[in-house]
């Protein structure tokens, strides 16, 4: 049940029957005190003064032919032209019923488009490094929640596995297996050992001219150098897929799609950019002069798309990847979950994107930037030696954390239950301290928040669900055992009734601005409420209407609390 969406239609409809133009916003929106009632409606002070009439005036016609019989008990002008909407406690109990006998919590499926996620996206032969763990837990989500709505989602790993470095990575790969014979998939500090190549290119002549040679053998299609090149790509692949199963993140290896894929497009791309007379020489190299990026100089800024010695940037490879995107995927919208650092490299890509026309207006390409992960100090995290920090010591850290934490918390659990529970809490944690941020904003990563057991935490809605669901475990109950409905009675019940109705705007909001905080605030304030609801309403000692009707809340409760955190990619434990 989508209420903001109903309330929404039936203002609008109200509006336009009070003399409104057509398709005027009526603005509806959950209020945020419980004075101005569920929700109310803003979009009366905008009408008002296009048709130059008294706001609280008009909004009294608006009341006048708002029909809201059986969903609101009240409706009330406030301020200057607000509508005060209280939802009604007997619809509300047949809305959180119909809920709780749904599978899908009484949230419609949307109409199915096709979507692009881009996201986590490491490079080969390198670490993920945190702006990765980023990417790839805020993208996942982002996927899980779309899903649910029943979109048809692609999620495309635009790994870094092309561009010159290669060279000198297969010299060393070439180098490494003389000396030790065959690489196995263990070649376990990938960090280490591109610094090694580096180092070798940068000091030893010959191993310098070897690299060059691959460069340019590599790209022009030699099967020993492609042979070495997919070994690099497998390796480390083999290794983020380690990452990505702790993470619980969907990601396998049928979702790379990395930068290679895309060089048989550019050379065709370049050529139809010059014909288009988008792109022009310069120095040798071809260029295309944005209007709206201006260079130092006030002159449009110059995007090389071919370097004079006909390679292709970066830029190049995601104008081709937006155009597959759209003419190959068949997308109708495409989101790319990248490093806010990145923004301008993607805005002039698009705008080229745009102007060739190889995407229409109509599909969206959006850049959902997130910010940087900073240590305790407030600079970017690294390890105490200034490194960067490799994802999979991250979480190893993680897990001994929670394993201290769990292990004195919970004397009396088996050993392999503590270590399940701390497996669980452990990658939650790391998670949800991310997810609950604004994706936007830096956030400073802090072990002692991320596992506390109060605040928006993992470790809190985790305990929130068993707290739940224990209820039904201490006194025996189970679902199936439930009779009679639910009938809201009084302010707490409403108060958690109209919350757990809103999951869908969460889901919503998340699907729509791809920002997961939304529902960790939303899970967050679902599990306040539930807390003054069971603090001021008995369950098992209620009289048996009652208590039937409670325990229906509860268990609506339990099961959006474990669908919202499923849709953020951490999973609930029954007992911890
Ligand atoms: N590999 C890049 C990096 O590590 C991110 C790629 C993001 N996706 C894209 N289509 N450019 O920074």
């Amino acid at each position: 049940m989508n209420i903001q969406a109903l309330l929404n239609d039936k203002v609008s409809q109200a509006l336009e029957a009070a003399g409104a133009p057509a398709n005027s916003p009526a603005a509806v929106r959950q209020s945020a005190k419980a004075q101005f009632g569920d929700y109310q409606a803003n979009g009366v002070m905008g009408v008002a003064k296009k048709l130059g009439t008294n706001p609280r005036e008009f909004a009294q016609k608006v009341i006048d032919v708002l029909d809201l019989g059986g969903i609101a008990s009240k409706v009330e002008i406030a301020g200057p032209g607000f509508i005060n909407i209280f939802l009604c406690s007997k619809w509300l109990s047949v809305q959180t019923d119909a809920a709780m006998s749904d599978a899908r919590l009484g949230l419609k499926l949307e109409k199915q488009q096709n979507i692009v996620v881009d996201y986590s996206a490491p490079n080969v032969a390198k670490e993920m490094h945190v702006g990765h763990l980023r990417s790839t837990i805020i993208g996942d989500s982002v996927v899980r929640t779309l899903e649910y709505l029943g979109h048809n989602v692609i999620s495309a790993n635009h790994i870094g596995d092309w561009g010159t470095q290669f060279g000198m990575l297969i010299a060393n790969l070439e180098r490494v297996q003389q000396e030790q014979g065959e690489v196995s998939m263990e070649l376990s500090d990938l960090e280490a050992f591109y610094r090694e190549s580096k180092k070798m290119y940068d000091a030893d002549e010959e191993f310098a001219a070897r690299a060059r040679s691959y460069v340019v053998k590599l790209q022009g299609g030699d099967e020993y150098c492609a042979k070495m090149w997919k070994k690099l790509v497998d390796v480390t692949m083999v290794q983020n897929q380690i990452n990505y199963d702790r993470l619980n993140v969907s990601l396998t290896q049928d979702h790379v799609m990395g930068e290679s894929k895309y060089n048989s497009m550019l050379q065709d791309i370049v050529d139809d950019l010059k014909e288009k007379g988008l792109a022009v020489e310069s120095d040798g190299a071809q260029v295309v002069y944005l209007d709206e990026y201006k260079n130092k100089d006030g002159d449009p800024m110059g995007v090389i798309v071919q370097k004079r010695d006909g390679g292709f940037l970066y830029t190049t490879t995601d104008i081709a990847c937006a155009k597959y995107r759209f003419e190959d995927l068949k997308a109708d919208r495409v989101l790319y979950f990248i490093d806010s650092r990145q923004h301008q490299h993607l805005m002039q890509a698009w705008s080229i994107v745009r102007k060739a026309g190889y995407v229409p207006e109509e599909v969206t390409l959006e850049h959902h930037a997130f910010g940087m992960m900073l240590g305790k100090d407030g600079r970017p995290f690294k390890t105490r030696a200034g490194g960067t920090v490799r994802l999979a010591d991250l979480l190893d850290e993680a897990q001994e954390r929670a394993t201290a934490l769990i292990e004195s918390k919970n004397k009396d659990l088996t050993a392999d239950e503590k270590a399940h529970i701390a497996t669980t809490v452990a990658m939650a944690a790391v998670k949800y301290a991310d997810l609950s941020k604004h994706r936007t904003t830096d956030y400073i990563f802090d072990w002692d928040n991320m596992l506390a057991f109060e605040g928006n935490t993992a470790p809190y809605m985790q305990y929130a669900y068993t707290r739940v669901v224990s209820i039904f475990s201490k006194a025996n109950i189970s679902e199936a055992d439930l009779t009679g409905s639910i009938c809201i009675e009084n302010d707490k019940e409403k108060v958690l009734a109209a919350k757990l109705l809103q999951f869908e705007e969460a889901v919503h909001s998340v699907a729509r601005e791809g920002q997961p905080h939304l529902m960790c605030s939303y899970l967050f304030e679902l599990a306040g409420n539930f807390s003054s609801f069971y603090e001021a309403c008995p369950i098992l000692s209620a009289e048996e209407a009652t208590k039937q009707s409670r325990l229906k809340l509860a268990l609506l409760t339990a099961k959006t609390i474990k669908q919202g955190l499923d849709l953020l990619g951490i999973e609930t434990l029954e007992r911890m």
